[in-house]
């Protein structure tokens, strides 16, 4: 099978996870427009959706769907993302595609993370994809250093703006032991929006496409 073609399993395989009826979370990114077009299958059967990106947004509303502003939604039972990694536990590294911030607010709000991805995204310890870290501009230099002495080689995204008019600092070469804990660390630097780590809240379901078929993986979150 083709990349493209795992991609396209795996978001079929996602609507089995899509309640029916209630407001749904899209993602954003290259197995996650696969989702959408599977998505727009069923899409009188969805009364909106909630999108972690313009391009997501724009590709949601080409398809008929309602996008709506998280301020108005309550309740989100499920959100469907793609992810660069994921670990044993479930924990990813994300951002490839510069929609970290969104994702980590609409993941956290919903009950239950559905993530996409075909068997090269999963590894046995994060940091092989670059980190991403998405900062205010004027902290870029602050953190770039921070992160320097955390052991990362790191570079600006050059030419990048995130949805929100920030930058984005791509860490290279950190081999992630702790994901938690390296979240909590990069947090708390002053300047950082948000760190494409998503250890805290991880994925509740893996959705793993292999030359085989699709195979599930179920991961239990840790308490906060
Ligand atoms: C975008 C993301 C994506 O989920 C991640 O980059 C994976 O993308 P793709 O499905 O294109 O490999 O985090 O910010």
């Amino acid at each position: 099978m083709t990349q493209d073609e795992l991609k396209r399993a795996v978001s079929q395989a996602a609507l089995r996870h899509v309640p029916r009826g209630e407001i749904i979370g899209v993602g954003t990114g290259s197995t996650v427009n696969f989702f959408i077009d599977v998505l727009a299958t069923i899409k009188d059967e969805i009364p909106a959706a909630v999108s972690s990106s313009a391009r997501s947004t724009e590709r949601l509303r080409a398809h008929g769907f309602d996008v709506v502003d998280l301020n108005q939604v309550d309740r989100i039972p499920v959100y469907v993302d793609g992810a660069d990694e994921i670990d044993a536990a479930g924990a990813m590294i994300k951002g490839g595609g510069g929609a970290l911030t969104r994702e980590k607010i609409i993941a956290e709000v919903a009950d239950r993370f559905v993530c996409i991805v075909d068997a090269s995204k999963l590894v046995q310890v994060l940091g092989r994809f670059p980190l991403p870290v998405e900062v205010v501009p004027m902290a870029r230099e602050l953190v770039r250093r921070q992160l320097v002495a955390l052991g990362a080689d790191v570079q600006l995204r050059a030419g990048y703006l995130t949805d929100n008019g920030n930058e984005i600092l791509d860490a290279h070469g950190l081999s992630i032991t702790s994901p938690r804990e390296l979240e909590r660390t990069i947090n708390q630097i002053p300047g950082v929006v948000t760190v494409g780590l998503f250890a805290r809240r991880g994925a509740d379901v893996a959705l793993i496409g292999e030359a085989e078929g699709v195979s599930e993986r179920t991961f239990a979150q840790p308490a906060i």
